[in-house]
């Protein structure tokens, strides 16, 4: 790790997002802060959903970043973090990413990582800014599947339409996952450098590389949760604030990350 982050380790807490955004209201935040719980008894998912983990045999930390873009300008941030998220596991599993890539990872809009079409792992990104000309402070929380998705699998029984897997089914035969403290400071060293470019530049300069990563590049997908009827359409990428691109018929509609999800047309 290069950069300047402040590094927590905790045994307990309820969520490391809320411990975060609790500070960032308090205005307590100064720097950058990396938490990391071994046990999270109140892990938040997506769209008030809870996120269920087994402390031995999952990642779960969330990065509190200021950002000099005002939140309209970070549309693309949770694309960009799934990104940084392929980058930090490729480092720390010493798996090129076109390796990767071949055994099936990919990124599901706006936020997911999938192994094989199964969920490896998710992102809750929360925050914002409290002024004009505050920097801008988002809680990004990563949680990731490292082993034993089959008792994760059980936990969740129908809560997610999604299968479960975990990082340990990327690695070659007989070949272990790296301590979590060294995933998670590889995880951070990729955060650094992609956080900071995106801060500078935007999310353009990342399309075309999070296009390759894509789980339902053409594929014909069903958008819902946004209050009004499911969407559906054929997903053909995204524009350069990260937004869905989904065609329909003869003409193409943009979906703007929010509180909806996407799922493949069954
Ligand atoms: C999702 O896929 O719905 C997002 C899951 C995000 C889970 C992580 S675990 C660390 C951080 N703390 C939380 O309470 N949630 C995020």
């Amino acid at each position: 790790m290069t950069w300047n982050c402040i590094l927590e380790r905790v045994a307990e807490t309820k969520s490391t997002n809320d411990d975060l955004l609790a500070r960032w209201r308090a205005g307590e935040l100064i720097d950058p802060v990396a938490r990391i719980a071994q046990k999270q008894t109140a892990g938040k998912g997506r769209a008030g959903r809870s996120w269920l983990a087994n402390p031995e045999d999952s990642l779960c930390f969330s990065l509190a970043y200021p950002f000099r873009r005002n939140p309209a300008e970070l549309s693309g941030l949770s694309l960009l973090v799934g990104l940084a998220v392929i980058a930090g596991i490729a480092g720390a599993l010493e798996i090129p990413q076109s390796n990767l890539h071949q055994q099936g990872l990919r990124l599901k809009w706006p936020n997911d990582l999938l192994l094989n079409n199964a969920k490896l792992g998710g992102i809750l990104i929360e925050g914002g800014q409290t002024k004009v000309g505050a920097p801008t402070w988002m809680i990004i929380g990563v949680g990731i599947n490292l082993r034993n998705s089959a008792a994760i699998q059980t936990r969740l029984k129908n809560k997610n339409s999604l299968g479960v897997t975990s990082l340990d089914q990327l690695l070659p035969n007989g070949k272990t996952l790296p301590e979590t403290e060294l995933l998670w400071l590889k995880l951070l060293e990729s955060f650094g450098q992609h956080l900071q470019e995106f801060d500078q530049k935007g999310f353009d300069v990342y399309r075309q590389q999070w296009m390759h990563w894509d789980a339902f590049q053409d594929t014909e997908v069903c958008i819902t949760g946004s209050g009004n009827n499911p969407i559906i359409g054929i997903a053909t990428g995204v524009d350069a604030s990260g937004a869905l691109l989904l065609l329909q018929e003869n003409k193409t509609i943009t979906i703007h990350a929010g509180d909806v999800s996407l799922r493949a047309k069954s």
